[in-house]
Order: structure tokens, then C-alpha cells, then sequence
């Protein structure tokens, strides 16, 4: 898939080598063609690095021409994508102006035009900016997000672009006309749990644990740029819902559990990476619980294991299960992979420098008869390799398949 990936002058362009990298980790080639202000926020220097073409940003430029000219850039493209795109190149675009390098490239070529807005959110919600937006939509122009969300300008409002991950699985999903590859996981379904639970105690007090919910968040959104259809049951965080995931949001482990099979019986792969509660008081206290005795005991009681459950249907998915040791980590992931009958399970150890509520993890990752091992990367890089090797075992898992006695025992025992 040959992409120009367009930057104009916006804050978010700081985001960009990211994008490049999320676009060709997906085989796409990327030229990117600048306007003057983008250079004002992100150099072509480490653009060209990441891209490994040189960068184009002016439409004068004589030997650039001479090596692949503007039409001939216009024709390669298979997608133009505008990230981020300014209130300024919307209206450029609405009114066929074409003064630089990029407006010129889009009014010439014949390739789908996706653009991903990122602007202050008063800007955004202006009258003129919002029927350019309008405008653009019914030409057939994709537009990718803006997400509402904290802003470079210190406020809160709809405005910011979409993370470079959601922006490339956009782009690389949808059938954009071009040879846009579908992804490892085109056509399958796949359910992600993430995040803590909370039990409650009383209406004011609940039992919960360190969970941040970014690794399950992080692989969410990782399936669904190869191309699944995500469901992502989530107990409470803090984190903005994943661009294209559909999400339901829980508390309880209870809530998980019962959400989780209403919800499994089309989902081929099933990633267990909520950090579950696994005890819950007996008895919710209708009031505030009021401080009389120098100690107290609450009576818990165990909660159902969702991933157990979920490994023990009859058509059960491929499973995935996470286990966060602090000692141990391979040998009780091991048997956590086998008392829970998973087809994989990931080991983090928790520690320090890693694990809850940190952006880097380091994991081990088994499955019945191998493993590998993969050092300390950020959680949103580790999960797209997880997830590659999650569709590469599912696959020959299903391969297993058209021998069912054998792949029983190898899969299974
Ligand atoms: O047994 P342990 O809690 O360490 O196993 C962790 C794995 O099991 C995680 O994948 C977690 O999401 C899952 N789990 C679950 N339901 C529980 C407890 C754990 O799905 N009640």
C-alpha cells in the first residue's frame, strides 16, 4: 500500500515519525510531503529517517520533480492521508485552492483522501470548520476522529488527533480502494477483558487492585489494527476507549463474568488481560459501615475465574491468559497455562520498574509446547507483537484442526 502521508502545522505533528512507523510495521511505503508550517513542529530530518525516503515539501523544488514529479506522486499514492489536518487545509481542500506541494497533490490524484483533524476544540466546533467538515465527508473524504480529550493548550474538548496507532489501523482496515492489506485477524472476532474490578464493601468502599488497564487496552487495539472486530469489557480506568473497539464497561467481577459470556459466543479469540478480583466480600453493606472496634474481619469469597470459564466451553475460543508473578514468573505461568487448559499465557513480572501501571513490560510468553521470550518494550509496541503471535499460533492451531483427534491432545494435554 503506497501511502503519502500529508503533515500540516499543528501541534499533534510532533506525533508523526510514530505514525510513519505504525504505517510501515504494516507494510506500508510512506512518502511524506510537508507544508512550511508542519517544519515548524517536527523536522524532516527525523521524518526521513523513519520514512527512509527523502521528504517533500515544495512544489518548486527541481530535483525532487525530476525524481518522481507531483502527477507521478499523485498517481503512486494509493491512500492520501492528512495527519494532522488543520482547520486551515480542511478549507483548502473544501475550496479546491491548491498554493503548495499538498493541496496541489490532492486536487491530482485519483486515490482515496483520508484526513485526521487536530485542532484547538473551540476552533473545531466553529461553524466554518464544521460544513468544511460536512463538505469533505460527502466528497467521500475519511475522516478520522478528532477525539475529545485533554489538548496540548492546557483545555479539554473534542480537537485532539487520533493516536497514530488508531489513525494507521483506520487506514489500513478500511477499504480504501487501494491494495490495502486486511490484517492477520480480517474476519475474526476477538473479546479483550482489561483493567481491575472493584467489589464493593459498603456504598463508599470497594476492594480493588493496581491495574491501569494499558496492556489490555494496548491490545485491543492492537487486534483491531490487524483487521478484528474488538470487544473490549473493561473494568474501570482511566483511559480513553480505543479508536473502532467496541466497549463495555463494568465493575464488578461479577459484571465481567456475565458480560463476558453474553458476549462469547462469535469471538474466536478470547485475551483475558483484566487483573480480576479474585475474592469479593459475601455481603455488601446497604450503608456506610461505621468504625466501632479496633479490628474488623470481612468475609470474602472467591470470584469465578472468567478466562477458566471461558477455556472450559465446549467450543471454547483460542485463549489467552495474563499472569502477573512477582517470583516464579515461568514456572507458575506454566501452571496457570495448564490447571486453566489455555492454549497461551503471558508472565510479566511485577515489580518496581515494570508491570502495573507502568508503559514498558517485559513478558514471557508460553503456550503448550514452546515459548519465547521478549524484553522490556512499551506496552503499546510489545502488545503488536503479541498479537502477531497470538493470530500466528491461532492459525496453526486451525491448521491442527482438520486432524480433530490429534489437535485435542497437542492442543490441549
Ligand atoms: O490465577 P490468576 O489470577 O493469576 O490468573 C490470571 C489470569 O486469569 C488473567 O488472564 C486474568 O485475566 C484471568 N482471571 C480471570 N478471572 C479471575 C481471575 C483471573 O479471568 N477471577
Amino acid at each position: 500500500m503506497n501511502i503519502v502521508l500529508g503533515i500540516t502545522g499543528g501541534i499533534a505533528a510532533y506525533k508523526t515519525p510514530e505514525l510513519v512507523r505504525r504505517l510501515r510495521g504494516r507494510g506500508a511505503d510512506v512518502q511524506i510531503v510537508m507544508t512550511a508550517s508542519a517544519e515548524e513542529f517536527v523536522t524532516a530530518t527525523a521524518l526521513q529517517a523513519v520514512s527512509g525516503r527523502p521528504v517533500r515539501s515544495n512544489l518548486w523544488d527541481q530535483k525532487a520533480e525530476a525524481a518522481m514529479g507531483h502527477i507521478e506522486l499523485a498517481r503512486w499514492a494509493d491512500v492520501v492521508l492528512i495527519a494532522p489536518a488543520t482547520a486551515e487545509i480542511m478549507a483548502r481542500l473544501a475550496g479546491g485552492a491548491a498554493p503548495d506541494l499538498l493541496t496541489t497533490l490532492c486536487l491530482a490524484t485519483e486515490a482515496k483522501i483520508a484526513i485526521a483533524p487536530a485542532m484547538n476544540h473551540v476552533m473545531w466546533s466553529n461553524p466554518a470548520v464544521q460544513s468544511n467538515r460536512e463538505l469533505l465527508e460527502e466528497r467521500g473524504i475519511m475522516i478520522l476522529g478528532p477525539e475529545h480529550g485533554s489538548q496540548a493548550c492546557g483545555e479539554t474538548g473534542a480537537g485532539r488527533m487520533l493516536e497514530p496507532d488508531d489513525i494507521a489501523a483506520a487506514v489500513c482496515a478500511a477499504d480504501l480502494g487501494g491494495n490495502a492489506t486486511a490484517g492477520l485477524l480480517a474476519g475474526r472476532t476477538v473479546l479483550v477483558t482489561a483493567g481491575p474490578t472493584r467489589e464493593p464493601i459498603d456504598p463508599v468502599r470497594y476492594i480493588t487492585n493496581r491495574s491501569s488497564g494499558k496492556m489490555g487496552y494496548a491490545m485491543a487495539r492492537a487486534a483491531a489494527a490487524q483487521g478484528a472486530r474488538v470487544v473490549l469489557i473493561s473494568g474501570p480506568v482511566n483511559l480513553e476507549d480505543p479508536h473502532g473497539v467496541e466497549v463495555h464497561r463494568v465493575e464488578t467481577a461479577e459484571q465481567m463474568h456475565v458480560e463476558t459470556h453474553r458476549n462469547i459466543s462469535e469471538v474466536d479469540i478470547f485475551i483475558g488481560a483484566a487483573a480480576v478480583s479474585d475474592y469479593r466480600p459475601t455481603e455488601t453493606a446497604p450503608q456506610k459501615i461505621k468504625k466501632q472496634e479496633e479490628t474488623m474481619t470481612l468475609k470474602l469469597i472467591r470470584s469465578e475465574d472468567i478466562l477458566a470459564s471461558v477455556a472450559r466451553l465446549d467450543h471454547a475460543p483460542f485463549t489467552v491468559g495474563f499472569a502477573a508473578e512477582t517470583e516464579n514468573v515461568r514456572d507458575y505461568a506454566r501452571g496457570k497455562l495448564e490447571d486453566k487448559r489455555l492454549d497461551m499465557i503471558v508472565a510479566n513480572r511485577v515489580g518496581d520498574d515494570c508491570g502495573f501501571d507502568h508503559d514498558d513490560n517485559t513478558v514471557d510468553v508460553l503456550w503448550p509446547n514452546g515459548e519465547k521470550a521478549f524484553p522490556m518494550t512499551a506496552k503499546s509496541e510489545l502488545a503488536h507483537t503479541l498479537i502477531e503471535l497470538i493470530a500466528e499460533r491461532f492459525e496453526s492451531m486451525r491448521g491442527d484442526d482438520t486432524q480433530p483427534e490429534l489437535s485435542v491432545i497437542s492442543a490441549r494435554d
